[in-house]
């Protein structure tokens, strides 16, 4: 039995629609079909938006958040021997995406300040960005901590755009936005956290249409811009995070006995996902031969959660490799990852977790392999 008022589930979502919007979901476009040339075609770079998923390197400078845990060992272990900034032992998914379309590493948007600067690509993901406004939060009772939404970062977005414009031509500007890929991270995950420290989804779930409706606003923007190949990822299984299972630990019967996970938290997931994939379908027909990928992060991690030897992972999917407190996920607040008193797992490959919140870096190879897929 699970506590999920019905009024919840998206039963005024026309099934019909979502079947059609996804039969009729482009296949991933070519970046630039007006050279005529599509053999020599390929994406050029990257814009990404998001939070401390896709952040290379913005919230280490960010006075709010410079100096946190990324900033400190055992952040970056794995890949690049040292913290870089992300929130991981390693590579985020964004880091693959960059790897598989052979395309620059983008410029962290605080750390550059020149069009030659930022036209590597420009990364305006901060940690722990919500979606949503901290004023619209706090109108809610909500109260974020770092007061960075995704309007800042798309008015960062429009900033690189001046500054590129003015050091080009109308055409070249054109074609440099034509052939950039643009990926929204996770986005929203933040918000709902806050909303759910009472361990209540209503309030989080009455989130939903805002947070979507803030990463349309995004979009609007990016394709106003000139953006053509959009790949926009959904919500995270929230009730799988090693730090939500310790939070509010339940009776047997708040769990998803097919991976462990709080049931409650993780249909809070699907109810964003699917009003997003909606959101999507819409777009797609308001925005005739534009790329807008659904990226799904949500199955990814559900499967390496249920069955976590078939994708060699170990048999503590739940549990961060890094951290302390033990127990089946490993989590307590008081031995975050890289505090004094944290220890880290000695194999990160075998987690899904890396520090109770964020993924290992292996957990993000695995999950971008199908986002790349579409994205080639
Ligand atoms: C842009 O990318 C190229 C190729 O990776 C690199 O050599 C160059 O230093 C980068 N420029 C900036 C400003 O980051
Ligand atoms: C973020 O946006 C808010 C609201 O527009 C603004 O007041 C604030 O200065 C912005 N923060 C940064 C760092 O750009
Ligand atoms: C959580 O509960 C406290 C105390 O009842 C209340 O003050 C706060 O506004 C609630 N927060 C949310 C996000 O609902
Ligand atoms: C977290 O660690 C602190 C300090 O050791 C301890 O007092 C607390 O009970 C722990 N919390 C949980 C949920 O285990």
């Amino acid at each position: 039995m699970v506590p999920f008022p019905a009024s919840l589930l998206p039963a005024a979502v026309p099934l019909l629609l979502i079947i059609l919007l996804v039969a009729v979901e482009p296949q991933a476009a070519y970046a630039d079909d007006t050279d005529g040339d599509r053999d020599r075609m390929r994406y050029s770079r990257v814009f990404a938006f998001g939070n401390s998923l896709t952040d290379t390197g913005n919230a280490a400078v960010f006075p709010v958040t410079a100096g946190g845990p990324f900033t400190m060992p055992p952040y970056g272990e794995t890949f690049f021997g040292h913290p870089s900034g992300r929130a991981s032992n390693g590579r985020l998914i964004v880091d693959f995406l960059v790897e598989g379309l052979k395309v620059p590493q983008p410029t962290p948007y605080l750390t550059g300040r020149t069009a030659a600067d930022f036209l590597n690509g420009t990364n305006f993901a901060v940690g722990g960005a919500t979606a949503l406004d901290p004023a619209f939060l706090a109108s809610k009772g909500i109260m974020s901590f770092v007061p960075i939404s995704l309007s800042n970062e798309t008015s960062w977005f429009e900033n690189v755009v001046r500054l590129l414009k003015s050091s080009s031509d109308y055409d070249q500007h054109r074609k440099t936005m034509a052939s950039s890929v643009f990926y929204v991270g996770e986005i929203g995950v933040n918000d709902y956290f806050f909303a759910l420290s009472n361990n209540s989804v209503n309030v989080a779930a009455s989130l939903v249409p805002h947070v979507v409706g803030a990463i349309r606003s995004a979009l609007t923007i990016m394709i106003a811009a000139g953006a053509r190949t959009v790949a926009v990822s959904g919500m995270l299984p929230i009730g799988c995070e090693p730090q939500q299972l310790a939070l509010f630990p339940g009776g047997p019967g708040d769990y998803d006995p097919a991976t462990g996970c709080i049931a409650r938290f993780n249909e809070l997931a699907e109810l964003h996902n699917l009003a997003l994939k909606r959101m999507l379908g819409e777009l797609r027909l308001a925005y005739p031969g534009r790329s807008l990928l659904y990226a799904d992060i949500y199955r990814p991690v559900v499967s390496a959660v249920a069955s976590p030897a078939s994708y060699g992972f170990g048999d503590t999917p739940l549990a961060a490799c890094c951290g302390g407190g033990g127990g089946p996920y490993n989590f307590n607040f008081s031995t975050f990852c890289a505090t004094p008193g944290s220890t880290a797992c000695a194999d990160p490959s075998k987690f899904v977790s890396w520090d109770g919140i964020h993924f290992t870096e292996a957990a993000n190879r695995f999950i971008t392999r199908d986002m790349l897929k579409r994205l080639l």
